[in-house]
C-alpha cells in the first residue's frame, strides 16, 4: 500500500513520522477542533460549508483560524495529491498547540497545531446502506455546546459504548425528553410522509449532509419540518435516518429491539438515498 502522507504544521510526512508534543493541548485537554470533509473523484463534499462550520467552531473557543479558505482548500490538493485513491475523506484538526506550562488560560499569540490526514472510507452504496441499522435510545448527557465540532469526544465514545453493549450500532441521544442527534450524526425521522429534522442549536452538531439532505428535500418537493422530535415519536416513525459525511444517510431499521416502521429500509429513504448518489455522482463527473 502506498504511503499514508500527513500534514503537521508546515511539512508533508509519513503518518509514523508525525509526532506531537506531549504538551499540545489536543492531548492534554482535548483543546480542538475538526472537520471530517468527504472526497469523491478527488473533489470535496461541500468543502466552503465545511470551512464556514470549522470558522464557527475556531471563533467559538476563542482560536483564530490559521489559514485562509484558499489556503486550506491548498493544502487539502496537495495532500489528497500525495494520497491518490478513490473515495476517501479529509480530516483536519487545529488544537491550540503545545504550551511550556499545563495551564487552562489561552495565550491568542501562541501558534497552534494544524494536523490533516487522509480517511480511507469504505465505498458506501445504496445497497450497503439498504439492510439498515440497529440502534437504541440513551440520554444526551454532554454539554451545551455541541455546534461545536470538538476533538474532546469522550461523552460521544461513552455513549458509542452503551450502543455497543445493547448489541445495537449506534445510540440516538435524547435530552429533556426531545431527539438531538446521534453519536457521531444527525438523526432524521418520516411519520406519514413528513421528513422531520431537530432545528439547528447548540445541543447537535449543524451536520453538512444533515443540510444536503434538507436541500434534497426541498430540490425534490418531498414534505419536510425542521421541529423538535419528541422521544415517544421516535416510537411511532415509519422511518429513521442517521445522516454524517461517513455514513451518508443509514436507515434505522431497529430501535431498542424494535422493529422501526416494517423494519425495512423505507419508500422516502429509497428515494433520497437515490437523490443523494445523483449528488455524488454529479460531484464525480463535474470539471476542475
Ligand atoms: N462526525 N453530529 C455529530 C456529533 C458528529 O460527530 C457528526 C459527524 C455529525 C454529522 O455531521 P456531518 O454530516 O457534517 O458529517 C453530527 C464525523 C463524521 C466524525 O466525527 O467522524
Amino acid at each position: 500500500m502506498a504511503d499514508n502522507i500527513v500534514y503537521l504544521n508546515g511539512e508533508f510526512k509519513p503518518i509514523e513520522s508525525a509526532c506531537v508534543p506531549v504538551m499540545d493541548r489536543g492531548f492534554l485537554f482535548g483543546d480542538g477542533v475538526y472537520e471530517v470533509i468527504p472526497v469523491f473523484g478527488d473533489k470535496l463534499l461541500r468543502v466552503d460549508e465545511h470551512l464556514r462550520r470549522l470558522q464557527n467552531s475556531l471563533r467559538k473557543v476563542s482560536m483564530t483560524n490559521p489559514h485562509s479558505d484558499d489556503e486550506w482548500k491548498q493544502l487539502f490538493r496537495r495532500l489528497l495529491d500525495k494520497n491518490p485513491g478513490d473515495d476517501r475523506a479529509v480530516y483536519l484538526q487545529v488544537t491550540r498547540g503545545a504550551y511550556p506550562r499545563r495551564d487552562l488560560s489561552i495565550d491568542k499569540q501562541h501558534p497552534p497545531t494544524v494536523f490533516l490526514m487522509v480517511l480511507h472510507i469504505d465505498a458506501v452504496s445504496a445497497e450497503s446502506l439498504e439492510s439498515g441499522i440497529s440502534a437504541i435510545t440513551v440520554d444526551d448527557f454532554r454539554w451545551r455546546n455541541c455546534d461545536i465540532k470538538s476533538v474532546s469526544l469522550i461523552a460521544n465514545v461513552m455513549l458509542k459504548q452503551q450502543a455497543t453493549e445493547a448489541n445495537a450500532v449506534d445510540a440516538i441521544l435524547v435530552r429533556d425528553g426531545k431527539v438531538t442527534e446521534g453519536t457521531a450524526s444527525n438523526v432524521f425521522v418520516v411519520r406519514r410522509g413528513v421528513i422531520v429534522t431537530p432545528p439547528k442549536s447548540e445541543c447537535l452538531l449543524p451536520g453538512i449532509t444533515r443540510d444536503l439532505v434538507i436541500d434534497i428535500a426541498r430540490d425534490n418537493k418531498l414534505a419536510y419540518e425542521e421541529r423538535d422530535i419528541e422521544e415517544n415519536e421516535l416510537l411511532r416513525a415509519d422511518e429513521i435516518w442517521l445522516t454524517s459525511s461517513t455514513r451518508e444517510v443509514a436507515p434505522v431499521v431497529r430501535l431498542n429491539q424494535q422493529p422501526v416502521g416494517d423494519g425495512k429500509a423505507g419508500p422516502m429513504w429509497y428515494k433520497v438515498i437515490e437523490h443523494y448518489q445523483q449528488y455524488k455522482q454529479a460531484l464525480r463527473d463535474a470539471d476542475g
